[in-house]
């Protein structure tokens, strides 16, 4: 008896091996991440919520609406910057990398926040601000100060008597000089950004131990993650070469992947990133599928996931071209087939809102299209980021006076275009759709005066559209944007296909309709989104009748493959 009880035990032991191992080799080859199956839902806190009413959100104001984010089913948040800034580039630019920017609260303030969100389930991803600081940092004082400081070799500095350096272009600055003078040591001192944003030098090896053990500070706090804010362009050819002409209008392509950069990354990964359950993504991609690989190969031991900007990049004033967006985001899906992994997203705090520029912002289609872009970015492979507001169908405010403005590189880019004696007028109709500001108006919470995100003056306008568009209205209609982004978001968690399964591209060369499968162990699902604000047929293979509607942004799917003006549906096979 005893005897068959112990060979009893063997063998389901034996069994409970081998169905471990095969569940195994199962996820070996999708090679499971908690990083790949988030949904990151992406919070700007400056206009999210303001709890004491000067006009600014703060951290206590994002700690009210926990159980709203929580409601979305988000797993992780990405929150811009809230370290101590002046904020010429609200919060951009770092002056204390470990303490909270007064506008936003305290310490106290943040640990409750984190704590607040692990206890919802949902992980925490910070800023890392690190190719420059903020002129007022106590580096670049010290640097600043002399010339043997022991901080001046944290920036790149150019001695005058040697002349003027070599040209690079600011992307801030008014006269887009990046070499700006300083009387005090005789010198020019770099920045891409703004004057106020000087670039740090990580070819010294002791500032980069300062970002590590800067980093290792908030990881022992317990955050989840870092975004690495534009440091594609952090290593720079310090012999400073002379770009050819006009190499302004493609800076990236001499910028960005700089002599160095991967080896400071493996670093980072050895010193802080290893020794943490964090999840990394660059912001930018490099300039070629190779670049981006290079940053994102799991055996490189650099970052987890690419971020690339062609995607965004698409929409124009005039529009843009569905075969294009196809073309983009298929190239990209193809990069990562095997190895990497990479961000899918349709805006950011640097875009105006994605309604306004990938969909149709009008009355009669601001819905259906803001549901079949969400649509789109929850079943494409990748790690989808959303922004806040998106959820709402937020449009761009498209202010027409310049004082409503309030971005660094649109007030500089304005001053310049009146010192060239630009079209000021083309140029304020180019920022009505494109300013990131527009991506940056207070969060339409409800109908009360200033959208319910302040008892104060805001500090950006707030959009007029506010009485219409708003959290608490779509919270109670269950055909609204933000109920059906809270359902495509569980659809997306339930389904493992649409994290993991192969893309496969149909119908491609159709001009108005994305049609794709997405296929995972003998599972299959269709994606059919029509991109155009009129009915547009779509010529597949499947048939329409048998398969099962997971979800779809009319209230009937159209089964003979003719979708009405932005129709989206997911179709189980
Ligand atoms: C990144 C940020 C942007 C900021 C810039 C300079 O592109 O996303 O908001 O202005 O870096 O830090
Ligand atoms: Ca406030």
């Amino acid at each position: 008896m005893k005897k068959h009880l112990v060979a009893h035990l063997i063998t389901t032991a034996m069994l409970v091996t081998l169905l471990s191992w095969s569940a195994a080799a199962q996820q070996q080859s999708i090679n499971r991440k908690w990083w790949k199956e988030a949904v990151v839902y992406q919070i700007y806190p400056r206009s999210f919520m303001d709890s004491n009413g000067d006009g600014i959100g703060d951290l206590q104001g994002i700690i009210s609406k926990l159980d709203y984010i929580k409601s979305l089913g988000v797993n992780v948040v990405w929150l811009n910057p809230i370290y101590s800034s002046p904020n010429d580039d609200n919060g951009y630019d770092v002056s204390d990398y470990r303490n909270i920017m007064k506008d936003f609260g305290t310490m106290a303030d943040f640990d409750e926040l984190l704590k607040g969100l692990h206890q919802r389930g949902i992980k925490l991803v910070m800023d890392l601000v690190v190719n420059h600081s903020s002129d007022e940092h106590e580096w670049f004082k010290q640097s600043r100060s002399s010339r043997t400081s022991p901080y001046r070799d944290y920036y790149h500095w150019w001695n005058a008597e040697r002349g003027k350096p070599t040209p690079r272009y600011s992307l801030f600055d008014v006269n887009h000089d990046a070499w700006r003078y300083d009387s005090l040591t005789n010198a020019y001192y770099l920045h891409y950004f703004s004057r106020k944003q000087p670039d740090l030098n990580w070819e010294n090896p002791k500032l980069r131990e300062e970002v590590y053990n800067m980093m290792k500070f908030w990881a022992d706090k317990g955050i989840d993650g870092f975004r690495l804010d534009a440091f594609q362009f952090a290593a720079k050819d310090t012999t400073w070469p002379k770009f050819p002409d006009g190499y302004e209008k493609n800076f990236s392509k001499y910028y960005a992947i700089g002599p160095h950069l991967h080896d400071y990354l493996r670093e980072m990964n050895k010193e802080v990133l290893s020794k943490y359950n964090v999840m990394s993504v660059a912001e930018g991609a490099g300039n070629s599928m190779k670049d981006a690989h290079n940053l994102v190969d799991a055996d490189r031991h650099e970052l987890n996931m690419a971020y690339a900007f062609d995607g965004v990049d698409i929409a124009k004033p005039e529009g843009y071209s569905l075969l294009h967006f196809k073309q983009v985001f298929s190239k990209w899906d193809s990069a990562f087939a095997q190895k990497g992994w990479l961000s899918i997203f349709l805006a950011n705090h640097d875009q105006a809102r994605m309604v306004s520029r990938f969909g149709n912002d009008g009355p009669d289609f601001r819905s259906a299209s803001s549901k079949m872009l969400t649509t789109f970015i929850m079943t494409m492979r990748g790690t989808p980021y959303y922004y806040n507001g998106d959820e709402l169908g937020m449009t761009n405010a498209g202010f027409d006076k310049i004082e409503d403005y309030r971005d660094v590189a649109t007030l500089n880019e304005y001053k310049h275009q009146q010192n060239i004696g630009g079209d000021m007028k083309a140029y304020m109709k180019r920022i009505a759709f494109e300013c990131r500001d527009n991506g940056r108006t207070p969060f339409q919470w409800n109908s009360s005066e200033n959208a319910g995100f302040t008892a104060g003056t805001p500090c950006i306008g707030v959009n007029r559209n506010y009485k219409t568009i708003n959290e608490a209205a779509q919270d109670k209609d269950p055909n609204s944007i933000l109920n059906y982004f809270r359902k495509m978001v569980e659809l997306r968690r339930q389904n493992l296909v649409l994290v993991y399964g192969k893309y496969t591209l149909l119908d491609k060369t159709n001009p108005d309709v994305y049609a794709y499968t997405r296929q995972l162990n003998g599972k299959k699902l269709l994606v059919l989104l029509n991109f155009k604000s009129t009915s547009a047929s779509v010529k597949i293979s499947y048939d329409l009748e048998k398969a099962k509607v997971l979800i779809c942004n009319y209230p009937q799917d159209s089964k003979d493959g003719t979708l009405k003006p932005y129709e989206a549906v997911v179709y189980e096979l």
